[in-house]
């Protein structure tokens, strides 16, 4: 999941957010003249709005093409822009004014997805004869593209694998990171597939202030948390775009043919590049592309082409994905099949995500028990009353509480979520007792991560990242 601040178009100038306005503009025209679905052109222009409401709160004035930004009146950095009545949601920025948080729904028809509903939820439990995970259950994964096409393919007893990734922006993951990995292994396991996982130290070098080699080594350190999630080395490749890339036979030759078949205009319109972005970071999403197809892999699917990927992944990384499904079929592949996960939450509150760059808006798979309480009792947002008074007479809002929201992705027992829901609903349950709920699942989880991350070696590490046949013949 990629690291979020506030919000990056309100920090961009205005110069930059009209640059942006125009490629987008751009993009909806080329679509529209092109032979773009229509799905396609209704996610460009629903973006190109929500753009130019970012303008227009930036500085005051209506988007006017071919005028760029005069006079501005700037607006303050501090915290999510209330005016605003679109969410905003690309690789770099979840933002919403709305306490309940992004709405999924309409982010569904805005990028074109499918909802996860019922029907593919009792496929999944028909098809593997397991129980969905309680992400699927309860809606944390709740958009999709193809996974039927997936569940077809396996019920045919045709292969097909998962890849998934992590972009080493810091030393420590926190309990946001995990969900993709912790879903990602239950899909490994119920499928019994081959898993990818790319760590894109070279992504980050590219975006964040950090050295080539800090990029590299929170690679490794990062490699540790994931392999402490579990995963079965036998069935599990992780490696580093900075390594790997020299070192394999068929990762370049795919990043090169994405490369040829997506123009400077594409990525401008999908990312939001603007001309004085460095040409790094404007080629990058081809390496994100690369790993979908199973050619890159030659040491685990040997010369195979065909092999169907499927990528779980949070909502914001779509952008990537729809640009590969769309260069795929033009370079001989099939499109990547996806699972799209909501953000976690930051503990200030739905309306951004959890964010590595600010310690209190996260809770660290490095942090002490006793700062997992502080912070939880301290800054997790509350949808409870401001009195004990008015608490029992009125009740909690657990569309709002942080606290519920996280034993959401974290408490497994269903029925204990459920009566704690009604509880806190009907007020008889307290704001701290909530909070204290969530404090007691979070510190043995974290503890028990910590333990087990304890025991990864540096050879482990290494033999993870090896690149090597796993235990499936192709
Ligand atoms: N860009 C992602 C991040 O910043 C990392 C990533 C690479 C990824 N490939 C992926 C995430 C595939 C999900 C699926 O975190």
């Amino acid at each position: 999941m990629a690291d979020v601040q506030n919000c990056d178009s309100c920090s961009s100038s205005p110069l930059e957010l009209f640059e942006r306005v125009t490629a987008q503009g751009e993009k909806v025209r080329s679509l529209k003249g092109g032979k773009a679905s229509t799905d396609e052109i209704d996610a460009a222009v629903k973006l190109l709005l929500s753009l130019k409401v970012t303008y227009k709160t930036a500085t005051g004035q209506d988007y006017k093409a071919g005028s760029p930004p005069v006079d501005f009146s700037p607006v303050s950095n501090n915290g999510p822009t209330t005016t605003q009545d679109e969410d905003f949601v690309d690789p770099w920025t979840v933002q919403t004014s709305n306490a309940k948080g992004v709405d999924y729904d309409k982010l569904i028809v805005r990028f074109g997805s499918s909802k996860i509903d019922k029907g593919l939820i009792n496929r999944i439990e028909r098809v593997t004869g397991k129980t969905p995970h309680h992400f699927l259950r309860r809606g944390i994964f709740f958009s999709h593209r193809d996974m039927n096409q997936i569940l077809d393919a396996y019920e045919n007893k045709k292969p097909f694998y998962l890849y998934t990734g992590r972009g080493p922006s810091s030393e420590a993951l926190h309990v946001g990171h995990l969900i993709s990995f912790i879903f990602a292994k239950w899909l490994q396991e119920v499928f019994n597939v081959p898993l990818v996982i790319q760590l894109t130290d070279d992504e980050k070098y590219l975006w964040k202030d950090l050295t080539i080699e800090k990029a590299y080594e929170y690679a490794i350190e990062n490699a540790k948390d994931i392999i402490a999630c579990g995963f079965d080395i036998n069935k599990t490749f992780i490696f580093s775009d900075l390594d790997y890339l020299g070192m394999s036979s068929g990762f370049y030759k795919n990043v090169v043919k994405v490369q040829k078949h997506v123009t400077f205009n594409q990525v401008k319109g999908i990312f939001g590049f603007t001309d004085s972005d460095c040409i790094g970071k404007i080629s990058f999403p081809a390496m994100q592309a690369a790993p979908s197809f199973s050619s890159s892999f030659p040491q685990i699917f040997k010369d195979k082409k065909d092999i169907q990927c499927l990528i779980p992944c949070a909502i914001d990384q779509d952008p990537y994905f729809r640009m590969t499904r769309d260069v795929a079929p033009r370079i001989g592949y099939l499109k990547p099949a996806l699972l799209h996960s909501i953000f976690f939450p930051a503990l200030q509150g739905a309306q951004t995500k959890m964010s590595s760059s600010d310690p209190n808006s996260s809770i660290f798979l490095t942090d002490t028990p006793k700062q997992i309480k502080t912070k939880i009792n301290k800054h997790a947002f509350s949808g409870g009353k401001d009195t004990i008074e008015e608490h029992r007479k009125y009740g909690g809002n657990c569309e709002v509480d942080v606290s519920y929201m996280y034993l959401t992705f974290f408490l497994e027992d269903d029925d204990k979520l459920e009566k704690m829901k009604q509880a806190y609903t009907s007020g008889a349950l307290l704001t701290g007792e909530l909070k204290k709920v969530l404090i007691e699942t979070l510190q043995p989880l974290i503890a028990a991560h910590q333990q087990r991350r304890k025991q990864i070696t540096e050879e482990m590490v290494k033999q993870f990242m090896t690149p090597r046949k796993l235990a499936f013949d192709f």
